[in-house]
């Protein structure tokens, strides 16, 4: 299995008419930690939302080889992990047991699989023992790694993250850093946080306006202080 995504001329208007994708393409190789940067509406979400077919524009995504499509759905979404900026979209369950092995449970699993999956992926995000607290009542850094573990219960191969460190404070940030830094999954990440990408990842993809206008090594990209500035961002 080549753990890859791959976007062709992809194009997408929201139904308001909206154009958010104006001719995207994209490859990320196994193993890769890429991270997504552009100013607000550049259409970084947009991009994210199609790599698990939530979205589905015109033009082509292919995840691990196979073009996303009618017949492949559920293949596709138990590949690509995809975790919302906000967790309040994630985590929806009574409990942080019931929401990380939900996954699970609709894949089917066994029992006694769902709860060896559950106790793994809290413990991969540092939560275990908090599977008995509501959702609701936790903080926003701990529901972030909620958000993260139900999605990890999966095993998916590639992970999609839509802003993981935005409105963490500083010790949440920095566990969340070492989180994304120990997954081996190949990697994409929508970002602002550019010391994180400085620190974490060796690609950035840089995006304005719906379309793709830098990608390069992440010490070459972030060093152009005239490109950053041009695409709305600041040198970390
Ligand atoms: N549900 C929606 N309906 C209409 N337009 C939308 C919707 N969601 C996002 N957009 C628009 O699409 C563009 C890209 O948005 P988004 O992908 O959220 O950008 P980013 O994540 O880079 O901030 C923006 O101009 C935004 O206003
Ligand atoms: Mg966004």
């Amino acid at each position: 299995m080549h753990h890859t995504v791959e976007v062709r001329a992809l194009h997408y208007a929201y139904p308001d008419g909206h154009v958010a994708l104006r001719g995207v393409d994209l490859y990320v190789a196994p193993g890769e930690k890429v991270a997504l940067v552009g100013p607000n509406g550049a259409g970084k979400s947009t991009l994210l939302l199609h790599l698990n077919g939530i979205l589905r524009g015109e033009g082509q995504v292919l995840v691990c080889g196979e073009p996303i499509g009618d017949g492949n759905l559920g293949r596709v979404r138990a590949a690509v992990g995809l975790v919302f900026q906000d967790p309040d979209d994630q985590l929806f369950s009574s409990t942080v047991f019931e929401d990380v092995a939900f996954g699970p449970l609709y894949m089917g699993l066994p029992e006694g699989e769902v709860h060896r999956r559950v106790q793994r992926a809290l413990q991969a995000v540092g939560m275990t023992g908090a599977e008995d607290r509501p959702p609701y009542h936790l903080s926003g850094g701990e529901k972030k790694r909620v958000a993260i573990a139900t999605v990890l219960a999966m095993d998916p191969e590639i992970l999609v993250l839509d802003e993981p460190t935005a409105g963490l404070d500083p010790r949440g940030r920095r566990a969340l850093i070492r989180l994304l830094e120990d997954l081996p999954q190949t990697m994409l990440v929508a970002t602002h946080d550019l010391r994180m990408v400085q620190e974490c990842f060796p690609r950035t993809v840089v995006m304005d306006e719906g379309r793709v206008v830098g990608d390069g090594p992440t010490t070459a990209l972030l060093a152009d202080t005239a490109f950053l500035e041009t695409h709305g961002l600041e040198a970390p």
